[in-house]
């Protein structure tokens, strides 16, 4: 349905890593889509293969004002002629409480806006039971696409590439893509996760991925151990970013004229960059893989007029 065929593998070059002989590749699956951007097809592609497998009529999701999940997955079913079901956090919302929920509508998207504490029963057994008894054509996908169909459809990134890679460095917040990636990584290569969320913890969230998905269990540890997560390029929290991190976004975009955004893919770069300058790393190839967020970049760049996309 969408080309990935668009997505590239790019060579980036920065002053900083030529001088020590770092060869630095950029996956970039941001020019997928506009709305299916970056990691969120490679989520869906299988929950919809799924969802027409089961006979299903929709997709059931959860997401928040602002997610970017509940567009892509607008998006797609439109296009791959489901009905989309997105239950929104905070009652108090309507379809016209901002650009993303109105985008969300037009693509057809039925809009459900629920409690806060109804949305924390997302994840619960007994709340997915109700909500299929309710919605019986539906097939309910995690919020962000996390779940085994996810991180399979992740798991098709690296095989677009020559996988020759000494190290690979992806943002990460549910774990799915991080995980669909490490099922597919050389012995020889590194992967370095970046959590954008403050006290993530990392590993523990990816091994249940893994568990769920019925990986056995000397796999699993093998794939953490080379596993490395750098948990100190939150910039505060979910969502938070400083000027630093515009800067070095700015900076970035001016010389590689790749845009990146503040929520994942900025802090995930800057924490590759500061790996190479912090353990004078040399002589070795590196993958970045472009996850997308390009659409909620957008938002904050406008909102603190810079330009970085
Ligand atoms: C742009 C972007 N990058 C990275 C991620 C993190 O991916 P994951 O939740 O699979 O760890 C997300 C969240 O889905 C995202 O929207």
């Amino acid at each position: 349905m969408f080309d990935t065929k668009k997505s590239i593998v790019q060579e980036l070059f920065l002053p900083q890593f030529n001088k020590r002989n770092i060869q630095l590749f950029v996956k970039r699956d941001d020019l997928i889509d506009e709305f299916v951007s970056g990691n969120k097809w490679r989520k869906l592609k299988y929950n919809i293969a799924h969802t027409k497998q089961q006979k299903k009529t929709g997709i059931l999701t959860f997401g928040g004002a602002f997610s970017n999940h509940l567009l892509a997955t607008a998006s797609a079913c439109n296009a791959a002629g489901l009905r989309a079901l997105g239950l929104v956090r905070g009652d108090e919302l309507n379809p016209d409480s901002n650009n993303l929920l109105k985008k969300c509508a037009e693509l057809g998207m039925q809009l459900k806006f629920i409690s806060r504490e109804e949305y924390h029963l997302r994840k619960e057994k007994s709340y997915h039971e109700e909500l299929t008894f309710e919605f019986p054509n539906y097939q309910i996908v995690p919020e962000g696409g996390s779940n085994y169909y996810g991180m399979i459809g992740c798991q098709e990134i690296l095989q677009e590439t020559s996988n020759d890679f000494d190290h690979i460095f992806i943002a990460q917040g549910t774990t799915t893509t991080s995980a669909g990636i490490a099922l597919g990584l050389k012995e020889s290569c590194q992967l370095h996760v970046v959590p954008v969320l403050k006290g993530f913890d990392a590993k523990a969230e990816m091994n249940e991925l893994f568990k769920y998905s019925g990986i056995e269990s000397e796999m699993v540890a093998e794939i953490l151990e080379r596993t490395a997560v750098l948990s100190e390029y939150h910039f505060g929290g979910y969502g938070k970013y400083t000027s630093e991190l515009l800067d070095f976004m700015e900076m970035i975009f001016k010389i590689t004229n790749v845009p990146l955004d503040p929520v994942y893919t900025g802090k995930a770069f800057f924490a590759l960059v500061d790996w190479v300058t912090k353990t004078n790393a040399t002589d070795s190839k590196i993958l970045f893989i472009h996850t997308g967020g390009i659409q909620g970049g957008k938002f904050i760049e406008q909102k603190e007029g810079r330009t970085f996309s």
